[in-house]
């Protein structure tokens, strides 16, 4: 039989006579050492499958309890577990998130929540950009101070969440500045928000969780075509120039992509969708992004590996390719 526990800070009681009980425990060093599992008893936690994959293979007549941080069904060990075709009992625990957002008082049914751990920043960078409250799981290598770079040019306001739960537990509203160069401890999340928490509450109007959409923009059938052939999805980046690019950029604004002007600068990140005029095609370097929109005259040259396609709209040529 096995167990999933999720645990943020001090181990309960509960868990700690279960894990005294238990053939197997699983876990990080740090959960392990806490429950004074004995060594030979112990499946520690570093790469993910091949635990999982011992722990399988492990009878089922034996108790294995896996210890897990914060909310083991969010962003958690029990999707891979039932991936893995293993069916535990989970008693769970409150996400890092939730309590970051405890800390500090804040509803979060409209939040986006993203996770930089092992991943990209990308994604919690791009949704930070368009969207007023964005909870993000960091890494050492993707945390506070990556992200405040990366939004220098965005007001923003930073919870840094150090440590939930444990003695040392320290949860800080960081302004941008501070946030670029303060030291984190980890494990830790980051709310960045649109203004400090104690502004922040305001009118949802509820329903489903996340963010809200504002109305929908009322833009040219141009850019009402284009859209459709690039379908930008939360979180992307759209570089927008050019006739379209004001339409565009409203469209992103409802889709919950960011949106850059590569004519203006500020075009580090590589863009998922660029939409421009045909004659200033901006320079895309080695990047492929996932669909181009062009307005105008049909280049002679058009970048290789995407699918191409020309319609006339009104009287304007729009040519979209789309990654093949
Ligand atoms: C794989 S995710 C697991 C998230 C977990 N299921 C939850 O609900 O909090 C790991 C990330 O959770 C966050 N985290 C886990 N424990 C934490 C803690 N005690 N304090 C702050 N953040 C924590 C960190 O961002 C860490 O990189």
């Amino acid at each position: 039989m096995i167990t999933v526990h999720g645990l943020l800070g001090q181990p309960s009681l509960e868990l700690r006579m279960t894990a005294a009980s238990a053939d197997w425990v699983v876990g990080g060093r740090r959960h392990l050492d806490l429950l004074e599992v004995p060594e030979e008893c112990r499946i520690t936690l570093g790469a993910l499958r091949p635990a999982i994959e011992r722990v399988a293979a492990i009878p089922s007549d034996q108790l294995v309890v896996v210890v897990a941080s914060g909310d083991p069904l969010y962003f958690g060990v029990v999707r891979a577990l039932k991936d893995e075709g293993l069916h535990p009992e989970v008693v769970t625990a409150p996400s890092s998130i939730a309590s970051a957002f405890a800390a500090v008082g804040l509803p979060w049914d409209d939040a986006v929540v993203v996770s930089a751990h092992g991943r990209p920043l990308a994604r919690a960078v791009n949704l930070a950009r368009c969207l007023p409250k964005v909870a993000v799981f960091t890494s050492a290598e993707n945390g506070i101070r990556e992200l405040a770079a990366q939004l220098a040019d965005v007001q923003r306001w930073y919870v840094l969440a150090e440590r939930l739960g444990e003695t040392d537990q320290c949860v800080r509203v960081l302004d941008a500045e501070t946030a670029a160069t303060t030291e984190p401890r980890e494990p830790n999340v980051v709310l960045v928000l649109a203004a400090p928490p104690e502004q922040l509450d305001g009118h949802w109007s509820g329903g489903i969780a996340g963010a809200p959409r504002g109305p929908r923009p009322e833009v040219s059938a141009l850019a009402a075509v284009a859209f459709a052939r690039t379908l930008p999805e939360p979180g992307e980046l759209v570089w927008a120039s050019g006739v379209l690019g004001a339409d565009i950029a409203a469209f992103c604004g409802w889709a919950q992509a960011a949106v850059l002007d590569p004519t203006t600068g500020a075009t580090r990140t590589s863009p998922e969708v660029v939409v421009a005029d045909a004659d200033h095609l901006p320079d895309l370097g080695d990047h492929q992004p996932r669909s181009i929109v062009l307005t105008g005259p049909v280049p002679h040259h058009l970048p290789y590996g995407y699918r191409w396609r020309t319609e006339t709209i009104g009287d304007t040529a729009l040519t979209t390719g789309v990654l093949s």
